[in-house]
């Protein structure tokens, strides 16, 4: 979708085209919780219906067909129509847990804080927070997947103005914990800071599309401060009678030294997740500065926080009682020797699928910069957990199959590639709680549904539920009831 194709034609040659490791189906713990995410502009449409205001995404979509293959969300996967069908479909899935995203311009037309409030967005989702329970599925919510009203662009800059960015997003989390905080008790703030920050405002490939390499850390900045404001909020005035908890959600691919015997490429490893997932992980949940390693590099163009941000983040910092995770792959990690350019955005390191004797790190999937790597996936676990030692759930994981996009309906629903996946990513799972001690509570498979995957529009398909986008028929895929199945037995077994 939006991540560079580098990497993709060197790795031809060697590319596996099937997943070796045998799947083991190892054990998970009773209460471990399953289920599948989306997100509102990938899945919703009814861009105009009952009073939504525009976001960053609808204007992004429309203004060059280039940024998104040509496509757009508009109609989507019509969810907006079809929630009783798709809740039914998801409990035929026999999930215990569903994430999917609020669209702050559904109920918040122009997004600020002294703006109306669009009653018939809130119904939606009441609506399907109450057929998700009906069905004894917990609702899991994103406030920000990605859809700033577009209206806060206009005014301010959006997220480049941090005070504004920040008041206006915590009066529409407090609505959000108001009329739907009795039912929903697991809150999710942002959606990938990492991507919204230099996808958005550094390559440009994700709205609003800016190239710049200052931008991406005043966005990030405005993120983190943000979600620390709102999960003070949260504690003090909802949490005491919701009972419910609160949280991010970061992305993050594992970095493997290209050269395992370079000290140089082991330290660039090691920085390129820093870079990734220290930049916000270390200020939420550790309450601290940003890793010394993006302070050195980075300079003046990595803001400061100022006296009361860092009272605010180290009161809230044990209150993120979860450590939500979007993992699909992971890279090889080679130091520059040159000294970082003016605007590196990336700790000065080269992310390669290839290491230097030329083996690649995992065989690819149907997208170039995908490729299955759970032993990698493992080690990530293992990192996180003894940095943060907060319980992890892995909110997204997933891929496309080789050729999918090309496939017929029935080919398409035959996913034995997808299968292996997530058996093998199940496992590594497994492996990290019964034998590394990582405490993991759920799993979320991305995605309920093909949708609208950004940059490349309908073209790559992540989901478990085939979607026929002219006739908007779903067909479950067979990766869609070996979850049910497997998650079951392995439940049994834990
Ligand atoms: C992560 C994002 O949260 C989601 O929106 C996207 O579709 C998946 N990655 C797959 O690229």
């Amino acid at each position: 979708m939006f991540k560079s194709d580098e990497g993709a034609a060197n790795a031809s040659s060697e590319v596996a085209s099937s997943v070796q490791d045998s799947v083991g189906e190892l054990p998970l713990p009773p209460d471990f919780v399953w289920g599948a995410a989306t997100a509102a502009y990938q899945i919703e449409g009814g861009v105009h219906q009952d009073g939504k205001g525009p976001s960053i995404w609808d204007v992004f979509s429309h203004l060059e067909p280039s940024h998104t293959s040509g496509q757009h969300g508009d109609v989507a996967c019509d969810h907006y129509n079809r929630v009783s069908e798709d809740v039914a479909l998801l409990a035929s899935y026999g999930v215990d847990v569903y994430r999917f995203s609020i669209s702050w311009s559904r109920v918040i037309p122009l997004g600020g804080r002294t703006d109306a409030i669009n009653e018939k967005g809130i119904g939606f989702y009441n609506d399907l927070i109450d057929r998700l329970l009906s069905y004894n599925i917990k609702p899991v919510a994103t406030l920000y997947h990605w859809d700033l009203p577009l209206e806060l662009e206009k005014r301010y800059g959006g997220m480049l103005n941090t005070a504004e960015f920040q008041a206006d997003f915590s009066r529409y989390a407090c609505l959000c914990f108001s009329r739907f905080g009795d039912r929903v008790k697991q809150w999710i703030t942002f959606n990938e800071p990492y991507i919204i920050s230099i996808y958005g405002h550094h390559s440009g490939v994700l709205a609003p599309g800016h190239h710049s390499s200052v931008e991406p850390f005043r966005v990030g900045h405005s993120i983190i401060v943000s979600h620390a404001a709102v999960v003070e909020e949260y504690v003090t005035g909802f949490q005491k009678c919701q009972q419910g908890s609160i949280s991010i959600v970061m992305n993050g691919d594992y970095y493997e030294p290209y050269d395992a015997s370079s000290e140089a490429d082991r330290a660039a490893a090691q920085r390129r997740m820093e870079f990734y997932i220290g930049w916000f992980g270390d200020p939420i949940y550790l309450g601290a500065d940003y890793p010394a390693s993006m302070r050195n590099q980075i300079g003046s163009r990595l803001p400061h926080f100022t006296k009361s941000e860092r009272e605010l983040l180290s009161r809230t910092a044990s209150s993120n009682s979860f450590y939500g995770m979007n993992h699909y792959t992971s890279q090889y990690a080679r130091a520059r020797t040159a000294s970082p350019a003016q605007d590196d955005c990336f700790g000065n390191v080269d992310e390669l699928h290839i290491n230097s004797d030329g083996v690649a790190i995992g065989p690819l999937s149907g997208v170039s910069w995908l490729r299955v790597t759970h032993h990698q996936f493992r080690k990530l676990l293992c990192w996180l957990w003894t940095r943060y030692r907060r319980p992890i759930y892995i909110t997204e994981n997933g891929c496309p199959c080789p050729g999918e996009n090309t496939m017929t309906v029935e080919e398409a629903v035959d996913d034995q590639f997808r299968i292996r996946y997530f058996g093998l990513y199940l496992d590594a799972i497994s492996r990290a709680i019964y034998e590394d001690g990582v405490n993991i509570s759920g799993y979320y498979a991305w995605s309920l549904m093909d949708n609208f995957e950004w940059s490349a529009g309908y073209g790559i398909q992540f989901g478990i539920t085939h979607v026929d986008f002219s006739t908007f028929v779903r067909t479950p895929k067979k990766s869609a009831y070996y979850l049910r199945e497997s998650l079951k037995r392995r439940k049994e077994m834990g």
